[in-house]
């Protein structure tokens, strides 16, 4: 079967926090181990300039984003892992994109709309008020992740799948204008990690801030745990572990024993405090380890320096080859390119046999006699049909003999075919 390539990226605007670790990093480090998939995931730091202009900010979540995946195990011979600017060949083809994506396309964009919208409510007189460019036409720049590689599978969240839809469109409108180069992507959305409850029981979610950082030291993970939103049942009362969130949470790291004690523990109605300590004991313990590879990661960013500098390499030993059919494709070529079309014709002619020429020569000179029709048939309606044929050839002979070049040669090729024709006659 051939191969499938999974492809995803996190802007570097954040920590990375629980939900970020269940919802994305977690399943796409197990896609890797499937040896029918490739993995493609980038630190996506273009994309962050879109929304954030504090470069310390932007400079250290590339920093704890990329430890964030070593620590957690992604193995870097198993999967691609690369940094979005280190690929100089994004940016091209998002220009390249760009002239191939209607204005029209960006304006429906979620992201640009509520913008927009905002910018309506807050009774604004520029709709466009604090719009930039980047934001504006940030689906094209990640359909450009996307199609750079000929990913076929985009893991992401249920805001990110109108995104997808336009990369198809853009791709499709490419391949249908010059040549059929990209494979159209397709979103995959699951649905049940899109459920990880925040601190105050909504999606967790940076624009919340009601996240829980994956790697937060002890304490900071204990105060987090303890700000979780409960309801006002006594100890002793039971609880319903289904719309709690400690519940929920203690459930997306437990397996099905551990679920099931804490799930009659709520039933026996434990405490909230009595709870939430349990939480922080559990995940504590499960988060300890990859937390201390982490700090040793983000003492050590040399290393991961050189795991980018490794995913990088790769990934321009695909984007390169890409790029350059593209840059082709679309007519941006050394002066002297020759386009293969025209080789692939001459090696045709050169490759048919010497009966497929004799059918081509054969089909040629029908059609020559197909305008010479009213001739032919006034040599067969003749009484004499050969004296009518001779003296049409003369005749022909010499007309020829006065033409100019080009007319020269149409006339002759019709003469020899008429001769040959009337071979029989002309003896
Ligand atoms: N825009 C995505 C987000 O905010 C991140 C991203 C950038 C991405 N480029 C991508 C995701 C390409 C998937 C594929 O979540």
């Amino acid at each position: 079967m051939s191969n499938t390539r999974v492809l995803t990226g996190i802007t570097t605007t954040g920590t990375p926090h629980i939900g970020n670790y269940l919802g994305a990093i977690k399943p796409a480090i197990e896609a890797t181990l499937n040896p029918n998939t490739s993995s493609f995931f980038f630190l996506a730091d273009y994309h962050a300039l879109i929304k954030c202009h504090d470069p310390e900010r932007v400079a250290q979540s590339t920093r704890e984003i990329a430890a964030t995946w070593l620590a957690l195990g992604l193995d870097t011979d198993k999967a691609t892992f690369y940094r979005q600017t280190d690929i100089p060949e994004i940016p091209e083809l998002t220009w390249i994109l760009t002239c191939m994506c209607s204005k029209g396309l960006m304006n429906r964009a979620h992201a640009y709309k509520a913008s927009v919208d905002a910018n309506r409510e807050a009774g604004s007189e520029d709709l466009d008020d604090g719009i930039t460019m980047g934001l504006f036409s940030y689906p094209i720049l990640m359909a450009a992740d996307i199609l750079m590689f000929n990913a076929h599978k985009i893991p992401v969240g249920k805001d990110q799948i109108q995104h997808i839809e336009m990369a198809r469109d853009i791709a499709g409108k490419f391949n249908h204008t010059y040549e059929e180069l990209f494979v159209l992507p397709e979103a995959q959305v699951d649905e049940e990690t899109q459920l990880i409850p925040g601190l105050d029981g909504r999606k967790m979610s940076k624009s919340y801030d009601n996240t829980i950082p994956l790697f937060a030291p002890t304490d900071q993970l204990r105060k987090l745990i303890n700000q979780i939103k409960t309801d006002l049942r006594e100890p002793g009362e039971p609880k319903d572990a289904d719309n709690s969130t400690i519940f929920q949470l203690y459930n997306l790291f437990a397996n099905k024993d551990e679920s099931a004690a804490m799930r009659s523990a709520f039933e026996n109605g434990i405490a909230w405090g009595e709870a939430k300590r349990e939480l922080f004991e559990f995940l504590d313990a499960k988060l300890s380890a990859p937390r201390t590879g982490y700090n040793e990661l983000m003492n050590n960013l040399d290393a991961v320096e050189a795991e980018l500098h490794k995913g990088a390499e790769k990934a321009r030993a695909e984007a390169a080859p890409l790029l350059e059919k593209v840059r082709i494709a679309a007519g941006i070529r050394p002066l002297t390119y020759v386009a293969p079309k025209a080789e692939k014709q001459k090696t045709k002619q050169k490759e048919l046999t010497a009966e497929e020429l004799a059918r081509i020569e054969e089909g040629r000179r029908r059609a020559i006699l197909r305008g010479a029709q009213s001739l032919l048939d006034q040599v067969a309606n003749a009484g004499d049909p050969a004296a009518e044929a001779k003296a049409i050839v003369a005749a022909k002979t010499e007309e020829v003999a006065g033409l100019k070049k080009k007319a020269k040669q149409k006339a002759e090729n019709e003469l020899e075919a008429l001769k040959a024709e009337w071979a029989s006659l002309l003896v």
